[in-house]
């Protein structure tokens, strides 16, 4: 097994390699024509994404996290106001609250779905100082699988909070054959490279169908502009999507279907193989998720992750610790026991190498491994 070549992680040389021709193309027509900043790409892209989630605004901007603030701006968040969102998530989420101003409200998640627990929220929502007003809830979509919507959504209409998805790792997924984007009043994403539909930078966007909304996200990410360049109504960022960038995700977008097919094939086949050695992934009620990672839990990660990696096999521990025990965040939460499900998951976690370009040898080689390393077994036997 040592002198196995060793694998990718997410391969983005082998989809480039795919699709050579039509990103090299895209880019040079970029070059040609010298529109950098919101050339005619960022326009059509914007166009095309809300084909594909179902919305009538997209607003593309500089990153994820750009995307996450510009809604939080646009919605009013500041100084008093409160912000639910899962301890189990990357740090953007958490990050954007802290920009804003607000104080971020750390709620559990379920521990097979990975997402919010509705009923987590609710209590933190009904346990918030009179001090806070609750104000947004940030639903994130871990992994890839939609978050449980129509729960969130009821909790949130009931107190009054607006629902802001953060689906960084989930275009291309659904729910109830609904597209991620149309799932929530306001959708963020990112097109951060290792993501399912990713650019060669950084990137993201805003979906949703409120046009006044719409209105105010375009202007705050172009420095608070009103109609004229020079007019200028509010506070914003500098947070416009490059134009050569908007022309990689065109000339990736023909083939991200088939991309997200492909996640599936890749998931099931590691099902299939792994069901019976550790915690599978699992799947929720009529959802079907864009597969951004594929993420076992099992005891003694930290081991099996270094006997893999001994293999080349790379792995990824997506959380290592939740975001009420890091450090920048210790302050907004009360400490460790306090959201046990999150604290649970970021030692038993465990992301498998995961993109549409994984042939089903690849999958067993590592799931061979696996085996092996949880038998107790020599990992130098399990050759695919
Ligand atoms: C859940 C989540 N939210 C937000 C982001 C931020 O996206 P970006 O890296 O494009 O700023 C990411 C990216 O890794 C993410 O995974």
């Amino acid at each position: 097994m040592a002198n196995q070549a060793p694998l990718a992680f997410v391969d983005l040389k082998a989809q480039y390699r795919l699709h050579k021709d039509a990103i090299d193309t895209a880019i040079d027509r970029v070059l040609e024509h010298g529109q950098f900043i919101m050339g005619p790409e960022v326009l059509e892209l914007e166009a095309a994404l809300a084909e594909l989630a179902g919305v009538q605004h997209v607003i593309s901007c500089g990153s994820g996290t750009d995307a996450l603030l510009i809604a939080l701006m646009a919605a009013g968040v500041g100084k008093g106001d409160a912000v639910f969102l899962p301890a189990f998530t990357f740090t953007a989420t958490a990050e954007v609250v802290l920009t804003a101003g607000a104080v971020p409200v750390f709620v559990d998640v379920d521990p097979e779905t990975f997402n919010m627990d509705s009923q987590d929220l609710e209590h933190r929502i009904e346990a918030l100082p009179k001090n806070l007003k609750p104000c947004v809830v940030i639903a994130v979509d871990l992994f890839g699988l939609p978050a449980d919507y129509e729960a969130l959504n009821a909790v949130a209409a009931r107190h009054d909070l607006m629902v802001l998805a953060d689906a960084a790792q989930s275009v291309g997924a659904t729910l109830f054959d609904r597209p991620v984007g149309s799932l929530a009043p306001v959708t963020a994403t990112s097109f951060f490279p290792a993501k399912p539909l990713g650019c060669y930078g950084d990137g993201g966007a805003l979906m949703t169908d409120d046009a006044g909304l719409a209105e105010i996200m375009r202007s705050i990410r172009a420095h608070g502009k009103g109609t004229g360049k020079y007019d200028i109504v509010r506070a914003g960022l500098n947070s416009r999507l490059d134009t050569v960038q908007a022309a990689v995700l065109l000339a990736k977008l023909s083939a991200f279907k088939d991309e997200v097919t492909a996640r599936q094939r890749v998931a099931a086949r590691y099902d299939e193989r792994l069901r019976e050695l550790v915690t599978i992934p699992a799947r929720s009620n009529g959802a079907q998720s864009a597969w951004a990672q594929y993420t076992i839990q099992t005891d003694g990660r930290d081991a099996l992750a270094a006997e893999l990696k001994a293999c080349g096999i790379p792995t990824a521990v997506y959380y290592p610790l939740p975001m009420h025990l890091q450090p920048a965040y210790q302050a907004f939460g009360d400490g460790a026991g306090t959201v046990p499900v999150s604290e649970s998951l970021c030692g038993r976690v465990l992301s498998l190498p995961m993109h549409p370009y994984l042939d089903d040898a690849t999958i067993d080689r590592i799931c061979d491994s696996i085996e092996s390393v949880l038998q107790g077994g020599d990992t130098s036997k399990s050759v695919a």
